[in-house]
């Protein structure tokens, strides 16, 4: 008989269908540095996991191997319960991953729009950026923006030009303009301004109503408990501890990222470690 078979029945009679994207014990070292160390993590469809953690905890080293950028010393992805290996960022994209790294990743001397389709023209099919292509390329980029409700004066200004809080949205833009199925995002909210990071924050929001899954690395507790459906707390390499939003408390966190004990039992620990 198959087993897989009867464990795949199993699993639909469960109604629990695979994850739709899972690391299953990756590590990755820089020299001596264990900057992610065998961590095991599973992002089931439509939640929004909160990434955090120390700095140094291996948060975008984590990141960076699930958008293909780096690859992992150990341990796989999995995509819908498949193992996949995405040796480009094109490749995690390819399947509708996209990330909005720590630094953006903006063309600053380009406009808005070319920012927007850079690098996927070819993709496309639609060759050099012709006047034609440019009027289609600038009407679909005023579309997506307005569609995030994302407010800039111009689409062919400079991103240069633009505040920390547009250039995120534009590069969040990009990102679900393409990404179809998870968004990652590293520290979206960090350079940005009170105004400005409640704007991304709207956004993040918006998003997560349509049932986008994402994925968010963030420093800042009070968006972390605003968005995230889930909050996973990575320290010195390690997944430390997931815990559901609704059941859990920014004390409990707190502590998590410090490496404290969160269960009840931490007071009585704490007391025979002393002694
Ligand atoms: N390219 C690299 N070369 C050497 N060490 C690195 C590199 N990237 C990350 N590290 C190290 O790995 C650890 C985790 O880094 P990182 O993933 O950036 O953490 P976080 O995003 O949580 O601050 C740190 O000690 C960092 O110095
Ligand atoms: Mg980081």
């Amino acid at each position: 008989m198959d087993d897989g078979a009867v464990s795949r029945a199993a699993t639909a009679e469960a109604g629990a269908a695979p994850p739709l994207l899972a690391a299953r014990g990756v590590s990755k070292a820089y020299g001596g540095v264990h900057a992610v160390e065998d961590v095991t993590l599973e992002f089931p469809a439509g939640t929004v996991t909160a990434v955090v953690g120390d700095n140094g905890a291996g948060k975008t080293t984590l990141i960076k191997i699930l958008a293909g950028v780096i690859q992992p010393d150990e341990g796989h992805l999995e995509v819908d319960g498949r193992a996949v290996r995405f040796p480009t960022p094109a490749a995690a994209r390819a399947i509708g991953i996209e990330t909005v790294h720590q630094d953006l990743s903006l063309a600053d001397h380009r406009d808005v729009v070319e920012n927007l389709f850079i690098g996927r023209e070819v993709a496309r099919g639609s060759g050099p950026m012709g006047l034609l292509d440019k009027r289609r390329m600038q009407q679909e980029t005023i579309r997506v923006l307005d569609e995030l409700n994302v407010m800039i004066p111009s689409v062919r200004q400079q991103v240069r030009r633009l505040s920390g809080g547009q250039r995120q949205a534009i590069a969040i833009g990009r990102a679900v303009h393409w990404g179809s199925r998870i968004l990652i995002m590293d520290e979206p909210m960090a350079a940005l301004g009170l105004q400005e990071a409640k704007r991304v924050s709207e956004l993040v929001a918006a998003l997560a109503a349509r049932g986008l899954t994402q994925i968010i690395v963030s420093h800042n507790l009070d968006h972390v408990f605003r968005l995230s459906t889930r909050i996973a707390v990575m320290r010195l390499g390690r997944l430390a501890g997931l815990r559901e939003t609704e059941r859990t408390n920014h004390e409990e966190i707190v502590r998590m990222v410090a490496g404290l004990a969160s269960a009840p039992a931490a007071e009585s620990r704490h007391g025979a470690a002393a002694g």
